[in-house]
């Protein structure tokens, strides 16, 4: 199978490290890369990973929320995430790993030292096969802003991690989508790390509709070409 990997492109993909979020300083090499031949490591994949997953909008793997007594604090918001590719075909069969923080900021993962409380009904990740359509559906809460951590005073807006597995280890998009008209993106560190005003624009999901028990945002994640989603520190 033959495998290329394309450049970043330094003016739509974030990359290196963010002054002021000492976490990107451990997510970016510190030393110049080295060629070397790939192994069977990066050339395998998650084999049949899909096949062992419900499909998107199925069942409880479709909903971080929960119901009735069980159901997460926060507004409730439905995510439709398409997922592309270069040329805007759907790519049904693609694993899309979700996750993100309750509606008071705080994560499920014993690194989150912010004192906001924990949401026992909160599930917070979900790991979701796109369908025909490429369409991935989510029902869950919108999530907090949170301050970073090691820093003075800046919150991260909104935002949902998403990861897309390509046919191997080495393919993967790793991005997050941001909420659109909050004020907190326009000095968001990590949105801003994306040079190009378009790519930035491009992670902001759009409301589709606000008249429903759910708010609707829509979403498209584009997984390689010039209109690639960008990949986030
Ligand atoms: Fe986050």
């Amino acid at each position: 199978m033959a495998i290329r990997i394309e450049p970043r492109d330094p003016l739509t993909q974030a990359q290196g490290v963010e002054a002021g979020y000492a976490q990107t300083a451990r997510r970016w090499p510190s030393q110049p890369l080295v060629r070397r031949p790939l192994g069977a490591a990066e050339l395998s994949g998650p084999q049949h990973l899909a096949r062992r997953l419900p499909l998107a909008g199925g069942g409880k793997a479709g909903d971080l929320a929960g119901y009735g007594d069980k159901r997460a604090i926060g507004q409730l918001v439905r995510l439709r995430i398409r997922v592309l590719d270069e040329d805007g075909a759907p790519l049904p069969g693609t694993v899309l790993e979700v996750w993100h923080c309750n509606a008071a900021g705080k994560y499920i993962h014993p690194n989150d030292t912010h004192d906001a409380p924990v949401d026992p009904n909160f599930y917070g990740a979900a790991r979701l096969v796109a369908g025909d359509t490429g369409l991935v559906e989510l029902r869950t809460i919108k999530p907090g802003a949170y301050p970073v951590p090691d820093t003075g005073g800046w919150w991260r807006p909104p935002h949902v991690h998403l990861s897309v597995w390509g046919r191997v280890w080495l393919s993967r998009l790793v991005t997050q989508m941001f909420f659109p008209g909050e004020p907190l993106n326009e000095a968001d560190a990590i949105l801003n790390a994306i040079r190009d005003p378009g790519a930035r624009e491009r992670c902001i999901a759009c409301l589709a509709s606000s008249k429903t028990s759910e708010m609707i945002f829509e979403h498209q994640l584009v997984v390689r070409g010039r209109k690639a989603s960008a990949g986030t520190p």
